[in-house]
């Protein structure tokens, strides 16, 4: 794997090893990374955890972090993508971690970046890094994917959560469902009404309705949709034995999920932002090992040893 870009691009083989090395790392072993690589962080987007914890997986994996504030970047100035990653391989940077508005703004990078490139949310894209982070606690949980009923609620269209989960958990063998107001469902085929997904779910996954990515503010209630769409404490009594609530985070409590569930026996959703410090482990070093092993191999054959 030289990047993380799209869960697409991901075999079940290399999803699973990353969610082993994930356990290893929280298991307490060290990293098995043998120098120093350098790292930026370039979010152009807000972010609390996936930037927080990518700065916390590539210390505990032996990382030299190099500051980089995409607000007093050059790219303010008009740099594009591509010049401002090159500038920063140029600089000694391995790698770096990007979050961006635009879908899919890693294509510019494919050709002539040899630093890797790790995908932390494209627009209403992808959203690997978060993914793998819940399809660990989802098997540290069930211990497997294969015929749970996933049901992923809310703002589908807009959501890189929805969509990497949705490739990654079929892909595995899970059911995945969807749940959302008529005008969310994007590509995919969704119910309505928690009545169809309710009582037989396995993991009720939540999701932030995404008003920056919305065309119009339409006239949104939050009363209304937490009425129809929110995880209630009267809905979460009928949950199945064993089942649990996700969600990414950032959340709005009162609105896809009731304030005093947040933290409720079923919630993973503080479990999951501990997850991806041990998940972000198992990626960079998953990456920079990938990249270290190719550069023996190919330093072997020019020395022809
Ligand atoms: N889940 C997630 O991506 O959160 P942040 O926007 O805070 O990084």
């Amino acid at each position: 794997m030289k990047n993380l870009l799209s869960m697409e691009h991901l075999t079940n083989e290399e999803i699973l090893y990353i969610l082993d090395r994930a356990q290893a790392f929280e298991q307490g072993e060290p990293s098995q990374l043998t120098k120093t690589y350098h790292v930026a962080n370039l979010f152009f987007e807000p972010s609390t955890r996936t930037k927080t914890s990518f700065e916390m997986a590539e210390r505990q994996v032996g990382c030299t972090v190099i500051p980089f504030d995409a607000g007093f970047s050059s790219a303010l100035k008009g740099e594009t993508m591509y010049d401002t990653v090159k500038t920063l391989e140029m600089i000694g940077i391995d790698a770096v971690v990007i979050r961006a508005k635009e879908d899919e703004y890693y294509n510019e990078l494919l050709e002539g970046i040899n630093c890797a490139v790790i995908n932390a949310g494209d627009g209403a894209g992808q959203h690997p890094s978060q993914c793998l982070l819940d399809l660990y606690t989802i098997r540290k949980e069930f211990g497997t994917f294969e015929g749970l009923n996933i049901t992923i609620v809310g703002d589908i269209s807009h959501s890189r959560v929805a969509k990497s989960n949705a490739t990654a958990l079929k892909k595995l063998g899970a059911n995945v469902r969807f749940l959302c107001p008529k005008d969310w469902k994007g590509d995919f085929e969704a119910v309505h009404s928690w009545e169809e997904v309710l009582e037989d779910s396995d993991v009720i996954m939540l999701l932030r309705i995404q008003h920056e990515r919305h065309a119009i503010s339409k006239n949104f209630s939050k009363d209304s949709y937490h009425d129809e769409f929110g995880l209630t404490a009267a809905r979460e009594k009928r949950m199945k034995q064993g089942a649990i609530i996700m969600h990414p985070a950032p959340v709005n409590r009162d609105v896809e999920i009731a304030d005093e569930l947040v933290e409720c026996e079923r919630s993973r959703i503080f479990t999951q932002v501990r997850n991806g410090v041990y998940a972000r482990m198992a990626i960079l070093e998953t990456i920079l090992k990938g990249r270290e092993q190719t550069w023996q191999s190919h330093t072997s054959k020019i020395l022809n040893v």
